[in-house]
């Protein structure tokens, strides 16, 4: 686990990704999310600890769980900051909290891990689009809070396989894992599009015609990114190794590491 701090500037703006303000609401919507699925989802991990009985595996699975809760650790911070600039988030984070805590009362722990190990099929679609589209986000959008989102998007490539791996080891009913992918990714779509609206709203970019041009060309190019590859994890035999990892995001975390123990 990396032990990161980020520090954003003093004239912190919600719409911080340049002429395409669009692009940090959907961005910030996400954050919003993350300090209810993460915990979620490392919850879902650490129950099944006792019952892997792969020693590497669950050494693994331990390290996922820590480094999803340093996820939501930096994306409560920065949410904090969105929430102070921008009136509606408190009553948004309410909503997500009541959501997240109706999932976690679900009675199958196998629901459990197979909602957090389709989740992580998601999260890596979204890195995948994020990393292939990254030149969307002019030179002039503000690089500390990029970089919170690509560190995030590059650990979740990092560790893609290990809730599949606890998952399979635990349970790996496959028509349960398709299920928990799709609820993971209608939580998270949801969510995304009203924390959006919410921003846009507050920003009187609601009613623009390029806001909607936009939005919808990014939304059906991440849906060409992203429904092929849940559609190939729903294959019998298929695993999240799989699927090519990002060389931004590799080359990322490699820099990041490096400048570390520098
Ligand atoms: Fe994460
Ligand atoms: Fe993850």
């Amino acid at each position: 686990m990396r032990g990161l701090a980020f520090a954003y500037p003093a004239d912190f703006d919600t719409a911080w990704s340049g002429n395409v303000p669009e692009f940090a609401c959907a961005a910030n919507s996400v954050s919003l999310m993350m300090p209810y699925v993460e915990p979620y989802v490392a919850k879902s991990v650490h129950a099944a600890l006792p019952h892997i009985e792969d020693e590497v595996l669950r050494r693994e699975a331990a390290s996922f769980v820590r480094q999803e809760l340093s996820h939501r650790v930096q994306h409560r911070q920065f949410n904090n900051l969105l929430a102070e600039r921008c009136r509606g988030i408190r009553v948004l984070e309410q909503l997500m909290r009541m959501v997240f805590e109706r999932l976690g009362k679900r009675r199958s722990n196998a629901s459990h891990l197979a909602f957090a190990a389709g989740t992580e099929g998601v999260a890596y679609g979204v890195a995948r689009w994020a990393a292939a589209h990254r030149r969307e986000l002019p030179a002039t959008a503000q690089p500390e809070i990029a970089n919170l989102f690509v560190w995030h998007l590059a650990e979740e490539v990092e560790h893609k396989s290990v809730a599949f791996d606890v998952f399979q080891a635990v349970d790996g009913s496959r028509r349960r894992y398709i299920w928990g992918m799709i609820l993971g990714f209608s939580v998270l779509a949801l969510f995304t599009v009203v924390g959006t609206t919410v921003q846009l709203w507050q920003q009187r970019r609601l009613f623009r015609p390029t806001t909607y041009l936009r939005l919808t060309r990014w939304t059906i190019t991440f849906l060409f990114e992203l429904l092929p590859t849940m559609a190939a994890s729903s294959l019998r035999g298929h695993h999240p190794r799989d699927l090519a990892d990002p060389p931004f995001l590799v080359n990322f975390l490699r820099e990041l590491d490096d400048r570390t123990a520098g």
